[in-house]
């Protein structure tokens, strides 16, 4: 899948450096070519030698050397590249990148490079919490730098929390997915998360959704080489790489972004959307009075999005398929609701108190269509989103 492909590996300094290591094992496995900068500072955790020996390359450090820069200009060793992957993205790299510095040659590199740029963070937990941090991951996100992890866990200074680097696999399957998204030819539009729907400003209706399996159905579309958009509500949840994101309040916002991504060749509609909206919703916030009448809201009825695209005259993907989220005779009212709705398949999830599938990490579905029943048994939701795209790629071939 990598074969031909060029990676100009960043090592910045921080104890998650010797994964890189592992990484660039694999990603040569995988036929990539890999060429490594190590900062002054990742310098402290490996060293050049293990690096260009599991590379088979000269490893970069100095910006101003004489001899790297005759045989290899910094500009050119960031245009040679397909991406740059920074492992580990150090809180100081991170801030250095979104400050725009080239004060070594790493950095310089990032600012040189018209490739797309991958980081995988790794910090502390305070650092990677820290309102700085935060601005400038905002930051690197809007100027299009990708991101894999961190991931929660213990860390090497012994707290727990946000910050652990993400494994070899992960970073790998973050790469891979990079190359692969877009490059069977289909497009797919998937919805996920809640909508929020007003009050006043400070008020909205939602609900419990928490984008996970959504996410994860984006995440298996693009890992399956389809061009992927995903209109996601308010989440928690990590942006997957290789995807299209655009993140909407509203069931009507996500609405138009969805009209917007059209046409395409699958939709999958995993959000929960609000059902409602407030009728009107108040430019000021509502007051609490004493003596006065309680406030009284008035619902309108929200666009129903999946049965719009289902119900396109002109420019229906092939496959349109929901999710139902149902509480009791699960099967028949999912049944139900894919006729109600229009659509070709839909995949029923029981939600009721206890089971856990909202924001939970496993789900239990049965895959529903005009002529057929499948139970599935409890997995992952990304086993889930995994084996859907699995059918959907069959369905469409
Ligand atoms: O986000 P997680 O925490 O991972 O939880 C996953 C999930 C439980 C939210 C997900 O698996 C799921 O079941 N999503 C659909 C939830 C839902 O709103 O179901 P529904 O039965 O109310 O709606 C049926 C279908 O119509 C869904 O595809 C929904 O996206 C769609 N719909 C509903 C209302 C509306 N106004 N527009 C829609 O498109």
């Amino acid at each position: 899948m990598l074969s031909g492909k060029r990676i100009l590996l960043i090592i910045a300094g921080g104890i998650a450096a010797y994964k890189a290591i592992e990484l660039i094992r694999r990603l040569r496995e995988r036929g990539a070519a890999v060429r490594c900068i190590l900062t002054k500072a990742g310098a402290e955790f490996v060293t050049p030698l293990s690096l260009s020996a599991v590379s088979g390359d000269k490893v970069y450090g100095e910006l101003f050397s004489l001899t790297d820069e005759a045989e290899m200009g910094h500009i050119q060793l960031s245009r040679d590249a397909d991406l740059l992957v920074v492992v580990p993205a150090t809180a100081d790299i991170l801030a250095r990148m979104a400050a725009g510095l080239a004060n070594d040659l790493a950095t310089t590199a990032l600012l040189a490079t018209d490739k797309p740029v991958l980081v995988a963070p790794a910090m502390n937990v305070r650092m990677w919490l820290h309102p700085a941090t935060q601005r400038n991951i905002q930051q690197l996100q809007s100027d299009g730098v990708r991101f894999v992890g961190p991931a929660e866990g213990d860390m090497a200074c012994g707290e727990y929390g946000p910050g652990r680097m993400s494994e070899p696999a992960e970073i790998l399957g973050a790469i891979e997915g990079f190359f692969t998204a877009g490059s069977n030819g289909l497009r797919a539009l998937v919805t996920s998360g809640p909508t929020h729907e007003a009050i006043d400003p400070v008020r909205f209706i939602a609900n419990r959704s928490s984008g996970k399996q959504g996410h994860a159905i984006a995440a298996a579309f693009a890992a399956r080489g389809f061009a992927t958009t995903l209109v996601s509500g308010p989440t928690h949840e990590p942006r997957p790489q290789g995807v299209k994101f655009v993140g909407v309040e509203s069931a009507r916002d996500m609405l138009a972004a969805c009209e917007a991504a059209l046409p395409v060749d699958v939709v999958v509609c995993a959000a929960a959307v609000a059902d409602w909206r407030v009728a009107v919703e108040a430019n000021q916030k509502l007051k609490k009075e004493k003596g006065k009448p309680l406030p009284v809201l008035t619902l309108a009825e929200n666009p129903d999005i999946l049965a719009t695209i289902a119900g396109l005259k002109r420019g229906r993907p092939r496959l349109v398929v929901g999710f139902a989220a149902e509480t009791e005779r699960v099967v028949e009212h999912a049944r139900a609701k894919l006729a109600r709705k229009g659509c070709d398949w839909i995949v029923a999830n029981d939600v009721s108190p206890g089971t856990g599938t909202f924001g939970g990490t496993n789900n239990t579905v049965h895959l529903i269509s005009a002529d057929r029943t499948e139970a599935w048994p409890q997995a992952t939701k990304e086993q889930v989103g995994q084996r859907l795209v699995a059918r959907i790629v069959e369905a469409l071939a």
